[in-house]
């Protein structure tokens, strides 16, 4: 499935089915150490598609080079047809990402922090608000919406980081670990809620060293999920990067 789509005055042809499409991606960091090698895998667009592996896989390697953060070594990439080290601004209009690691010296409240963050994308005060309340209930966190950050717990600050990127309506959605920490209530909520995202029609890859939660993902009400195994880079040198692991029946099939 394409559609025509037009970039430096140049038509190109859009793969609309799949909205990432990693091809042999591999990245050697300074000093010779690869961080991953020959990942290939595509993310269906309006599903969730899960990255699975023990921690040096090569997890947030790999989210880092598709949200254009780094630069692959080799291989090849494109988000929504937009190649990743070509057209790196026009990936980067239409992504959200929430990170491993996120900031816990900050002052201000989960309100102001999600709110913000969409006022910072462009947003309306008024729609920023809406849209903010809408999230943070959803993550369970409305209660304690005025609440410094810095004095929330870890797995509340997680889930504020969660709320701040699946509130940015973008079209594609990177989360790189966004259930670590979290306790069986809290991967439960943000499994809701990355399900009503991909129900408003984004795509999301997301990233995780438990297997538990992989299974939530593939197990639970949601159908549109793809899950991808990346083993250690000694372990797998002579076998393709990524590994499928189980295929539900996504939004397309449905
Ligand atoms: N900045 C860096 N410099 C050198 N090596 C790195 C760097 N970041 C990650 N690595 C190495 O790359 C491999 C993959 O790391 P990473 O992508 O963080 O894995 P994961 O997110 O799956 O735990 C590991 O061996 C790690 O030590
Ligand atoms: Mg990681």
């Amino acid at each position: 499935m394409y559609h025509t789509c037009y970039l430096h005055e140049k038509v190109i042809l859009v793969n609309v089915m799949y909205a990432i499409m990693a091809e042999s991606l591999a990245k050697m960091y300074r000093g010779g150490v690869w961080g991953i090698r020959n990942v290939s895998f595509n993310a269906k667009t309006g599903s969730i598609t899960v990255l699975l592996g023990p921690n040096g896989a090569g997890k947030t390697t790999t989210v880092s080079i598709l949200s254009t953060l780094l630069k692959p070594t080799k291989g090849r990439a494109s988000v929504l047809g937009y190649d990743i080290v070509r057209d790196t601004w026009k990936v980067r209009e239409r992504i959200a990402l929430c990170s491993q690691d996120i900031a816990d010296d900050v002052n201000w409240s989960p309100l102001e922090a999600v709110k913000g963050y969409l006022i910072a994308r462009g947003w309306s005060i008024r729609d920023a608000t809406r849209e903010a309340r809408r999230w943070l209930e959803e993550l369970e966190l409305w209660d304690i919406r005025n609440r410094p950050v810095a004095r929330l717990s870890g797995g509340q600050r997680k889930r504020v980081a969660v709320a701040m990127v699946l509130a940015s309506n973008a079209d594609v959605i990177f989360l790189d670990e966004p259930t670590s920490g979290l306790d069986v209530e809290g991967k439960y909520r943000v499994w809701k809620a990355l399900r009503a995202v991909i129900k408003d029609g984004a795509t999301i890859l997301l990233t995780t060293h438990d297997m538990k939660v992989a299974e939530i993902a593939l197990l639970t009400g949601c159908r549109a999920v793809d899950a991808y195994y990346i083993a250690t880079t000694k372990a797998r040198q002579r076998r393709p990067h990524a590994v499928r692991l189980r295929r539900e029946h996504t939004t397309e099939d449905s």
